[in-house]
């Protein structure tokens, strides 16, 4: 295969009590019905709330599994907790190896690698990274087999969570270290990274669209499929809207479109949490 195309979605949250999420998870659908990529692949975030309910995480699942496209999965933290940091207050819930299991078992394998169009695609589960479970070290062993096996072709990496705002040794502050993959595992991840052609990051979790290069790789953040936080909840990096990404791989390059499907609305967290019945 010469070129292949892959979409990635992000951040989907679905849950039935959600029309509007799912409302825009129906219009990525005919998008994607559409152009027919050779992947999807889903950045996290897939259930609405899936360590606290199963339902959300398997009505998520019967969804993707209507899309007319094969589909790939990478956790976030509101399908299996969220990471530990060295600065500011536990994140809740933690990650577990219970939620990580439930993850495995109803939506896919949280961690993977294949090949197409002589690149080397790496996905991984960013949300155990500095958590101390034995699974984060057995995803560490993996990926230094896959970093070897991936040595003179070009790699992309997929995550939840970005690596970094603008560099690699941007400080952690208490208020935004869960929003990136937290030191030390960042370091140890960049120093890996650092030994083959890296040529793309693509992360989700911020709900907002960004595109920059930091040397050779360059960094793409996913907009939500579903929701954007207002400027009171969340501070304003990129562009908040809703959408999805389109790339296409060719033996030495790629190309990125930012797109938002025909019909989906940018839903604002507000009128989901009016549905919780609470905040956040
Ligand atoms: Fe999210
Ligand atoms: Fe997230």
């Amino acid at each position: 295969m010469s070129e292949f195309r892959l979409t990635q979605i992000s951040d989907t949250h679905l849950g039935r009590r959600f029309p509007g999420l799912i409302a825009n998870f129906q219009a990525i659908r005919a998008h994607i019905d559409g152009n027919r990529p050779d992947l999807v692949v889903n950045t996290g975030d897939i259930a609405f709330d899936g360590p606290t309910s199963r339902d959300d995480a398997m009505f998520a699942k019967d969804l993707h599994d209507a899309l007319p496209v094969a589909c790939r999965y990478l956790p976030g933290n509101h399908d299996i907790g969220d990471n530990p940091t060295a600065v500011g207050p536990a994140p809740k819930p933690p990650v577990t190896e219970a939620y990580r299991q439930q993850f495995c078992d109803l939506i896919g394998e949280d961690h993977w690698s294949f090949e197409a169009a002589g690149w080397c695609f790496i996905g991984l589960n960013s949300l155990v990274m500095n958590s101390g479970l034995a699974f984060e070290a057995e995803q560490f062993d993996w990926l230094s087999r896959e970093i070897s096996r991936a040595a003179g072709r070009p790699a992309a990496l997929f995550l939840h969570k970005p690596l970094f705002l603008d560099r690699p040794d941007d400080a952690e502050t208490p208020g935004t270290a869960i929003r990136y993959v937290p030191q030390p595992a960042r370091a140890r991840l960049i120093e890996m990274f650092g030994t083959i052609d890296l040529r793309l990051v693509a992360s989700g979790h911020v709900h907002q669209r960004r595109d920059f290069s930091y040397r050779h790789t360059r960094h793409i953040w996913a907009p939500s499929a579903g929701f954007v936080i207002n400027d009171a909840r969340q501070d304003r990096i990129a562009i908040k809207e809703v959408g999805l990404v389109e790339y296409r791989f060719r033996p030495d390059s790629f190309e990125v479109r930012h797109v938002r499907a025909v019909g989906q609305v940018d839903v604002d967290i507000e009128e989901l949490l009016a549905r919780m019945g609470g905040p956040h």
